[in-house]
């Protein structure tokens, strides 16, 4: 059977391919409620001997998060996937590293691989650190990035549709335009990568962009509360991704 080191394996990303890989693979999962915490881990002592793919889907992965606490992400989302990267290039092992749209200013859209990333806050900053480090280190590895995710994760974060859902989100922006991608379709796709010799950068989201009201609207189907997204967030992210992800 093969062999995963899955981190961020309580995240609603790591819960997702867990449950979708569980039956055929064997993974070992990593997270800080399961004792590792990766801003100060070594990737010698944490990563099983006879691990054959590593999915580094560990983040600090909320903005306000990542704003208040810059040092941490930085180290989380920076530092942590550079390591890893170069402990995958010295053992051979295949990696695969997930990065997001908010490495985007939403001045340029659509976004391609070949697109600039000029980051408008400190979560995307760490994240394309880590993208570039990734690369960087380890050529052979393959960094996905994809777009706000939705779909039921039943993970601590909630996605954006079970905020939806939960009413939990009551207000929609009438712009943020982004893929909303399908949690369960970006995994599927996952297990695929890792079992593929791509490489470099790959954008993996919905094939089409809307914005948040939009979508919410397309999930209710009643009226719905509208606002301006506030400045500091990029109104238009609209990915042409080349890995089209579609809901099963
Ligand atoms: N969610 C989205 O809409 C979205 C959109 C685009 C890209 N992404 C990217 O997709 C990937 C997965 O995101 P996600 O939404 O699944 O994240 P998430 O739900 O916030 O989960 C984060 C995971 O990282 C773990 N973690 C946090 N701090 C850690 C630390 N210091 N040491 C070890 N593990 C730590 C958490 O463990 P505990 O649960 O134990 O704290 C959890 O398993 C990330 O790279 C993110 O940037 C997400």
């Amino acid at each position: 059977m093969r062999e995963l080191f899955l981190t961020g394996a309580t995240g609603r990303l790591g819960r997702t391919v867990r449950t979708q890989l569980e039956s055929s693979w064997i993974i070992h999962p990593c997270s800080l409620s399961g004792g590792d915490d990766l801003t100060t881990a070594e990737p010698r002592d944490v990563v099983p001997e006879d691990t054959d793919f590593v999915l580094n889907c560990a983040a600090m992965s909320s903005r306000a998060g990542c704003a208040s606490n810059p040092s941490a992400a930085f180290r989380l989302n920076s530092l942590w996937p550079q390591k890893l990267a170069a402990f995958c290039a010295g053992t051979h092992t295949r990696m695969v590293h997930i990065s997001t749209d908010l490495v985007y200013s939403g001045g340029i859209p659509p976004y391609t691989e070949k697109s600039p990333a000029v980051p408008r806050s400190v979560y995307g900053w760490t994240k394309l650190l880590g993208d570039v480090a990734v690369l960087n280190r380890n050529p052979r590895a393959c960094v996905v990035r994809t777009s706000v995710l939705t779909g039921k994760a039943g993970a601590k974060m909630t996605t954006f549709s079970e905020d939806i859902f939960s009413g939990r989100a009551s207000s929609f922006h009438v712009d943020c335009f982004r893929n909303h991608t399908d949690i369960a379709g970006l995994a599927r796709f996952l297990s695929k990568c890792l079992f593929s010799s791509m490489s470099g950068l790959v954008l993996a989201a919905a094939p089409y962009s809307m914005s948040r009201a939009s979508y919410a609207y397309t999930l209710l189907k009643k009226d719905i509360n509208l606002i301006n997204g506030p400045s500091h967030i990029p109104h238009d992210l609209t990915l042409r991704p080349s890995v089209k992800i579609v809901k099963e």
